[in-house]
């Protein structure tokens, strides 16, 4: 189940460092989670690359089977020995662990409703990306998602790309991207540059679609602190309602700007 595409990284994960992203996903992907109809109903969601220890995997399975208490999840490793260890101290009828890369190691009864794959694509080949997105996007049901990124070790910072399966084609719509802070360092929105995904960590160039938007973003975000927003997290949800004024598809959902939450979802399509 590994292969050409998969590359060997170190395995440092913490506990909580997802969380973040678990509350969005149980926010506004309730209804993923919970589908049951036909072959929903043994949908299971899969954490690929868990790291050392399987704790972000174990605290998303907690968190999403508070909506579905019967959900099925399946951590994946490259490193065996991490997947056994995991398998030994961890594993139960709902619960799994498997050694394998980016094609899955899914059985044909396993469809998968959900895909997480954070912190391990910050190295490897650049141009091997699109073809990880769409091998780890063949087993998701139509609708299904694929959401990869990166944070630092605490989760306090990141970004991730929301990328969905369409019925007619492996490779998936690119959704949208979910940046995110806690604010424990305080707020810029050019701190969320460098968490970038992989494949847009060096698009943020002028001329480029990218650039153009955290231009946007740091426009906004002087002007909300010039109108008197200066403590991070009204800077941040202020400066998240002027960008959207000027920047199609910018999500103003109150929810997500009093967590620290901006979604992007551009008309076209997150730039590839
Ligand atoms: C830095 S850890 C991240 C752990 C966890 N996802 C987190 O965010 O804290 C990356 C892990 O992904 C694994 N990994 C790297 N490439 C992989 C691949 N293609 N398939 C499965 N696991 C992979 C590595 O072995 C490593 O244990």
């Amino acid at each position: 189940m590994t292969g050409e595409l998969d590359t060997r990284t170190r395995g440092r994960t913490a506990r909580g460092r997802l969380r973040a992203l678990d509350a969005y996903l149980g926010q506004f992907e309730s209804a993923l989670l919970t589908r049951e109809d036909g072959p929903w109903a043994r949908a299971v969601f899969v954490d690929v690359g868990f790291g050392e220890h399987p704790w972000t995997t174990l605290e998303s399975a907690a968190a999403f089977r508070t909506l579905n208490p019967g959900l099925s999840i399946v951590g994946v490793e490259l490193e065996a020995e991490r997947a056994l260890a995991a398998a030994r101290d961890h594993a139960d009828a709902r619960t799994h662990f498997r050694e394998g890369g980016f094609a899955l190691p899914l059985s044909a009864e396993e469809p998968a409703r959900l895909v997480r794959a954070m912190n391990l694509l910050r190295q490897g080949p650049l141009e091997r990306i699109p073809e990880a997105h769409r091998a780890m996007s063949r087993h998701l049901l139509p609708g299904g998602l694929l959401v990869e990124g990166s944070t630092d070790l605490d989760g306090a910072v990141g970004v991730a790309h929301l990328l969905r399966r369409r019925p007619d084609t492996e490779t998936p719509a690119r959704e949208g991207l979910l940046f995110h802070t806690d604010f424990s360092r305080g707020f810029a929105p050019l701190m969320l540059r460098d968490w970038l995904p992989r494949d847009l960590r060096r698009r943020v160039r002028p001329g480029e679609p990218m650039h153009t938007f955290f231009g946007a973003w740091e426009a906004a975000w002087k002007a909300a602190r010039e109108a008197g927003h200066t403590a991070p997290p009204e800077a941040f949800a202020e400066s998240a309602l002027r960008l959207a004024r000027m920047t199609p598809g910018v999500a103003t959902d109150a929810w997500l700007l009093t967590r620290g939450f901006l979604r992007w979802s551009p008309p076209g399509g997150t730039p590839a």
